[in-house]
């Protein structure tokens, strides 16, 4: 499974890009208007740290627009990939994006249809929200285990990112049910990292060294 960094925040993205575990980046207009900067400055700036696909998400609600937005951004640099969100207008915008050979991502999938008629109009990817969806008392990661269900079955080549990842269980559970990618926060990722039991082993390993001298 891949792992991406769910965030547009640059020092985030440097400091767990230096783990070398990362393979791309997702931003959406919450996460951009976050750091207070000028939106194609932010994912420019992105495509220069991470050598794999950066999300830029369209704000255009008419396909015709996300289409032009989606033409701009994609300028910026050969790993951008369109974030659309999942409606009638965003499938005819990845339709006519994907006969470009333009990349999206179709967003705020949260049923195993949604992502089903994502995939059949041409995405490259499709984003699940897995905790938004426990956060409405649904079990978020059953979504992830129906894509991959389908898509194996039907041999459908669009990548399922497990999205709206809250906590390194998401990350686990996510893993075992196939998908291909989870995105991850910042604060995720050192969730991951940290066990008690490494940083106790450390501290007795050094201090035995110490005792030794
Ligand atoms: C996905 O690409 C979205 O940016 C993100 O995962 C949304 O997560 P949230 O539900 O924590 O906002």
């Amino acid at each position: 499974m891949k792992l991406f960094i769910d965030t547009a925040n640059i020092e985030e993205i440097k400091e767990i890009n230096d783990w070398g575990v990362i393979n791309g980046v997702t931003t959406n207009p919450s996460l951009i208007v976050k750091e207070g900067r000028d939106f194609v400055e932010v994912i420019k700036e992105i495509t220069s740290i991470v050598d794999g696909p950066i999300s830029a998400e369209v704000i255009s609600l008419k396909s015709e627009e996300m289409v032009q937005e989606a033409l701009e951004l994609s300028k910026i640099h050969k790993n951008v990939v369109i974030k659309v969100p999942m409606t009638d207008e965003g499938l005819k915008a990845v339709k006519v994006l994907s006969s470009k050979s333009i990349k999206t991502n179709v967003t705020l999938v949260f049923s195993a249809n949604q992502a089903l008629l994502a995939a059949k109009a041409g995405a490259s990817y499709v984003s699940p929200f897995v905790g938004r969806m426990d956060d409405i008392g649904n079990e978020g990661i059953n979504i992830i285990e129906d894509i991959i269900t389908i898509f194996d079955i039907h041999g459908l080549e669009t990548e399922v990112i497990s999205a709206s990842i809250r906590h390194p269980m998401h990350v686990l559970d996510s893993a075992k049910a196939g998908a291909h990618i989870s995105t991850i926060p910042y604060k995720v990722f050192k969730d991951m990292l940290k066990h008690p039991m490494t940083d106790i082993g450390i501290e007795k390993f050094l201090k035995d060294w110490e005792g030794a001298k």
